[in-house]
């Protein structure tokens, strides 16, 4: 909890009857200066209160003004539809740079005294296919809310929900044995896989014996038999060897890495439990629940044949994490082409009268394009993640070549801005909306991106280096004067609040434009103000300042998983 907004949630709930809790969400920051420091819209109270939101926001402020204000506020303002609230500078100098001061990479670190679990769900890979950038934006974001929920005091449990279950590993093992060797596997792993995944779809088409043999297969793994249990350990082991590297690249781990058929054991108990609840019934031998009533296609169970499903697995995954962990919250970062599944999935829950079914979320996102320039696709229309990351990293290169001749470690420095550039175009726009990939524009050390991130981190740390003497506290915080100083001090006060923002929408979209606007602040401070050749008094306190949004990148950046190199 923020202390000023706790203050302001308190005085708000007095003029008006609603709770304090209510009130401190709704709290925003406005984009003005001159609009004060937070602000709280009356136009959800129109209709009931029978005004205008902006006569409402007159009323409100008037009151307010009526009552014996502590020292934070200086003033409370009516400003079109909201009320506004305008900060006391110096305090609030005082109190931001304190706690940077003293608690250099937590700051007013949250704490719960009992703290509330939090599952996520997120990366999910399929084995013996490729990490596609779809997998990506599910293991950014899902890392991202992981780091930024734990900060914010939750306890986080991260899961892998690795698709290593399914028909297509009958097809694998049918395409394996038809066409497939040991070398072609130890040389390429996924990519060879996934040549004989693509290969059994083409030939499919003019040989249906693929198709038998394959749901054979498959069966024959459900039911344990060896030597497909044995191809199906060998792919998902090759799998995940594959999967270690870019998750050590990107600096991503799990608590559990409890793929589909880490729960196929509980699936007979639980079609069991199903059936004796009146949910699900049998229809053309294959058990399904009808949505109908919901308004949702049909969601089948178990086929004809007694091989489950994906939505199978997934209610199992869910009941078992719930007994396992009695979440306050489960997230499933997943694309939201799955929409519908996940619906389906929690109405199941939900009719199977699994109360905590209302505590699951899919936070769900849309698609990565690349811009004009065409990703090379080598087989079956996926753009790989390696590709990629190989492409970012060349262009970071020859960029920083130009601009920096001299730097040394540059291809190390290169990888990081590569890095940061393609993680910070992920969550550049809220998770919903299409992202597109152009690689210049992620790419620039100016505008809205993870290098212009890094490089005002750099500046940064390169004035600190420069000035060389221990930061301190300044005796009085009076001395900040300037407007762009009390512009970042303003923005500098933010950073919990943009966190608390992330948590209440699963967005850490709002992360990222918190400290775009940091730095931005920073800049303007930069260029318009003298640093180290100012005078003693003046220049303590300003690298004070430089200190302090120092460690807002730094803390911001790592939360957000982009490297924060300290050379560019
Ligand atoms: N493996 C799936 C895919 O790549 C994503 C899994 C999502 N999670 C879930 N619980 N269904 O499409």
């Amino acid at each position: 909890m923020n202390l000023y907004n706790e203050i302001i949630a308190k005085l708000f709930s007095s003029v008006h009857s609603i709770d304090e809790k209510d009130v401190y969400s709704l709290i925003e920051f406005p984009p003005k200066e001159d609009q004060g420091d937070r602000a709280i819209a009356c136009f959800r109270w129109a209709k009931e209160k029978k005004k205008s939101p902006q006569d409402l926001a007159k009323d409100f402020a008037s009151q307010l003004q009526k009552l014996p204000l502590p020292k934070e506020i200086t003033k409370i303002e009516a400003q079109g539809g909201y009320v506004n609230f305008f900060f006391n500078d110096e305090l609030l100098a005082q109190k931001v740079l304190t706690s940077v001061f003293q608690n250099p990479d937590t700051f007013e670190k949250v704490s719960m005294s009992s703290p509330l679990r939090v599952v996520i769900e997120f990366s999910s890979p399929n084995i013996a296919k490729p990490f596609s950038i779809g997998h990506l934006r599910s293991t950014n974001l899902g890392a991202c809310l992981s780091r930024i929920y734990a900060f914010m005091g939750y306890e986080v449990t991260r899961i892998n929900h690795l698709g290593d279950w399914g028909t297509q590993f009958g097809k694998l093992i049918t395409a394996y044995r038809r066409w497939g060797n040991a070398q072609m596997l130890d040389e390429n792993p996924i990519l060879s896989l996934f040549t004989l995944y693509v290969r059994f779809h083409d030939e499919e088409k003019n040989d249906p014996t693929l198709t038998t043999e394959a749901r054979e297969a498959f069966s024959q793994l459900e039911k344990g038999d060896e030597s497909a249990k044995e191809l199906w350990d060998w792919f998902r082991n090759l799998t995940m060897k594959e999967l270690d590297s870019i998750y050590t690249r990107l600096g991503v781990e799990f608590d559990h890495l409890w793929g589909e058929s880490f729960y196929i054991d509980q699936l007979p108990s639980l079609l069991t439990t199903l059936e004796k609840k009146g949910i699900s019934e049998i229809s053309e031998g294959a058990t399904i629940v009808n949505l109908k009533k919901e308004n949702m296609s049909v969601a089948v169970l178990q086929k004809g044949d007694e091989s489950s499903l994906y939505i199978t697995r997934d209610l199992a995954a869910a009941i078992y994490r719930y007994k396992e962990f009695d979440f306050y919250k489960m997230l499933y970062v997943v694309g939201s082409e799955q929409s519908l599944h996940f619906q389906q999935l929690f109405k199941i829950l939900s009719m199977a009268g699994y109360s905590f079914y209302d505590r699951c979320n899919h936070v769900a996102f849309g698609q990565i394009t690349f811009g004009s320039e065409k990703m090379s696709t080598r087989k079956g229309n996926v753009v790989f993640l390696q590709d990629v990351l190989a492409r970012a990293e060349e262009k970071a290169l020859s960029i920083i070549k130009e601009k920096n001749p001299t730097l040394e470690n540059a291809v190390d420095i290169s990888k990081d801005v590569a890095l940061g550039a393609i993680l910070f175009a992920d969550i550049s726009a809220k998770r919903i909306k299409n992202v597109k990939f152009a690689w210049d524009d992620i790419l620039s050390f100016e505008g809205e991106t993870g290098p212009y991130l890094q490089y005002s981190y750099v500046r940064t740390k390169s004035l600190l280096k420069k000035h060389d003497q221990p930061i301190s506290l300044p005796n009085d915080f009076s001395i900040y004067k300037e407007r762009e100083e009390k512009k970042l001090i303003r923005t500098l006060s933010q950073f919990i609040f943009s966190l608390e923002k992330v948590v209440a929408e699963n967005e850490p979209f709002y992360l990222g434009q918190y400290l775009i606007s940091v730095t931005k602040d920073f800049n303007r401070f930069y260029q318009s103000v003298r640093i180290l050749d100012a005078p003693e008094n003046t220049l303590c306190a300003r690298m004070l300042l430089v200190f302090a949004t120092s460690c807002v990148l730094q803390t911001g950046l790592q939360l957000l998983g982009i490297p924060a190199p300290e050379k560019m």
